[in-house]
């Protein structure tokens, strides 16, 4: 058998450390591109988001006009119609706004405005909010008693913290059956803010309940009553609870409904891994 020569041996350690370098070299600047692609999507995503609004608020203004009868009398056709065309503006609002909160955080851009909010206040919001398309669900609905809120406080960013619950409490109305239950209470003391959401609906197995809070994740089991949302809500309810250095627990038995339970400090505190919501994608 042929012995190589120790120059020869250095020789090839040479040769496959350079290999190596190269390759490694390689591999940095690919991960580079795709960073700056993702960036440059997030960009886009964000001005075109921003460009759609500006005529779709006027789509959703004018039909506001016409159905408050501005434009004179219609028959019951075009009522209809009017009508139609200021629901799915308001939907097609409600997505674009989603796509550019989703922009925002991934740009690490939203900040938050944090105040001492009476609970009272946020429970208002949130009914002011919900209760016009929870009315036509036929669920039964437990709100927090006002009695029980007086006195205290969250320091939040109240349009932030409404924008968290408006998602849960729409997400419980979208997923459980007619003649369930959805009760929401509030609670707060001197270290933290609780608002929790429950719900009779069809709950989420253990192995989904990470996956849920992914961009786009929507379970195949609710793919029926999902013809509302494209499964951003929860991703930007997570990104404002951890930009409030917060979190947010889920629990519940499967086939028996579930609770979300969002609980934010009373103080600022440590900005670790805030804004670092948006990771991966649903498959
Ligand atoms: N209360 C709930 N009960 C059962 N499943 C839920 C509940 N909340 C969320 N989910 C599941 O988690 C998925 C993701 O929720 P998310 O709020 O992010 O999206 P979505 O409600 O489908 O759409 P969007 O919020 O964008 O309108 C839902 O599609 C649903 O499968
Ligand atoms: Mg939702």
């Amino acid at each position: 058998m042929a012995v190589q020569s120790s120059d020869s041996v250095a020789l090839d350690v040479l040769q496959a450390n350079v290999e190596l370098l190269a390759e490694k070299e390689r591999l940095e600047q690919e991960r580079l591109r795709l960073i700056e692609l993702d960036r440059l999507k997030m960009e886009f995503l964000g001005r075109v988001s921003h460009d759609l609004r500006t005529p779709l608020n006027s789509i959703i203004g004018f039909s506001d006009l016409i159905m408050a009868g501005v434009g004179g009398k219609m028959n019951r056709k075009h009522a209809e119609f009017i009508s139609a065309i200021n629901r799915n503006g308001h939907a097609l609002l409600g997505l674009i706004n989603d796509l550019l909160d989703l922009s925002t955080i991934d740009a690490r851009k939203m900040t938050l405005k944090r105040a001492s909010v009476p609970l009272q206040m946020i429970l208002d919001d949130l009914r002011a909010a919900t209760e016009p398309v929870l009315a036509s669900a036929n669920l039964s609905v437990t709100w927090p008693s006002p009695v029980a809120l007086i006195g205290k406080s969250a320091f939040v960013d109240r349009r932030r913290l409404s924008q968290v619950l408006v998602n849960l409490v729409d997400n419980a109305r979208k997923f459980t059956p007619p003649g369930g239950e959805v009760s929401i209470v509030m609670d707060a003391d001197g270290e933290n803010a609780t608002f929790t959401v429950r719900d009779t609906g069809p709950g989420i197995p253990l192995e989904e309940r990470e996956r849920i809070f992914h961009p786009y994740y929507q379970r195949s089991a609710t793919l029926g009553s999902r013809a509302d949302g494209v499964g951003l809500g929860l991703v930007i309810v997570k990104a404002i609870v951890e930009l409030h250095q917060g979190r947010i627990v889920l629990d519940g038995d499967a086939g028996k409904g579930c609770m979300f339970q969002v609980v934010l400090p009373q103080k600022e505190g440590e900005l670790a891994g805030v804004g670092a919501a948006v990771q991966g994608s649903a498959p």
